[in-house]
């Protein structure tokens, strides 16, 4: 879909991507272990995530564990990998029946086996569904994702049912994880830093920034609202004259 397709005339942001940055911050200004931080933002998401189809959000994708979070301890990481586990075990009921549509993004091959087949089981039980469509990238890197998608080009060739002749910005982008989903209007992070952090490089080639100091746990409705709102006020260019 092309940038411009992707934009409604009244600037309603379609497609929200948030860095969900700052959990460990919260947790040590409280005292707490950085997982305290990890399971309050847990609870944000399931917040903004219900928020979205009143605010005219279609599609949400969040970073949930990057390509990089492996260095993290291995304290660090099994506890998230548990709160995955225990949010899916708990909350994929819900979503399905309030008629969201669920993906993951991501390398996953390298995830416990039944974290996968939790995540392909939701995905299957989601698919029908068109109320939101939520993202979730997963040992997701934005490069991992476009040294994938050159790999599959490339065996595609070697194979002989692709002409190179033919490779165009839609066939690079058939073969991301996130082919047929639109493009990011707007990229949120929080917790003050103003970096992209190898998250959807390729997608966010024209989507606008929004940045906050606030701590992801302490993430509101009410500050997504007015991210929404100032994204209304942007003009968007995509690179012409207007
Ligand atoms: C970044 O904060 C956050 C993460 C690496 C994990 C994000 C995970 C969640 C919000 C938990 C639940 C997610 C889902 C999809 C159920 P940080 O730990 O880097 O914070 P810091 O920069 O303050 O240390």
């Amino acid at each position: 879909m092309s940038y411009e397709d992707s934009q409604h005339s009244d600037q309603q942001a379609r497609h929200v991507a948030i860095i969900m940055d700052g959990n460990g911050r919260w947790a040590k200004a409280r005292g707490l272990p950085r997982l305290a931080g990890h399971r309050a933002g847990a609870k944000t998401v399931s917040t903004i995530l219900e928020s979205c189809p009143d605010l005219g959000v279609e599609h949400l994708t969040l970073f949930a564990f990057s390509t990089e979070n492996w260095k993290r301890s291995v304290e660090e990481v099994e506890g998230l990998m548990a709160l995955f586990r225990r949010y899916m075990r708990k909350q994929a009921a819900d979503l399905v029946r309030d008629g969201v549509c669920v993906r993951f993004i991501g390398e996953r091959s390298r995830l416990d086996r039944d974290i996968q087949d939790m995540m392909a089981s939701i995905e299957e039980s989601s698919a029908h569904n068109t109320r939101l469509f939520l993202t979730v990238a997963l040992n997701y890197g934005g490069r991992d994702e476009l040294a994938r998608a050159t790999r599959k080009i490339a065996e595609a060739v070697a194979a002989g049912t692709l002409d190179p002749a033919t490779i165009n910005e839609a066939s690079i982008a058939e073969a991301l994880d996130t082919y047929g989903t639109p493009d990011p209007d707007l990229v949120i992070r929080t917790s003050g830093e103003y970096r992209i952090s190898n998250f959807l490089l390729w997608q966010t080639a024209y989507s606008e920034f929004a940045f906050t100091k606030t701590l992801w746990p302490d993430f509101t409705v009410d500050e997504f609202k007015s991210m929404l709102t100032g994204y209304k006020g942007r003009v968007r260019r995509f690179g012409a004259v207007k």
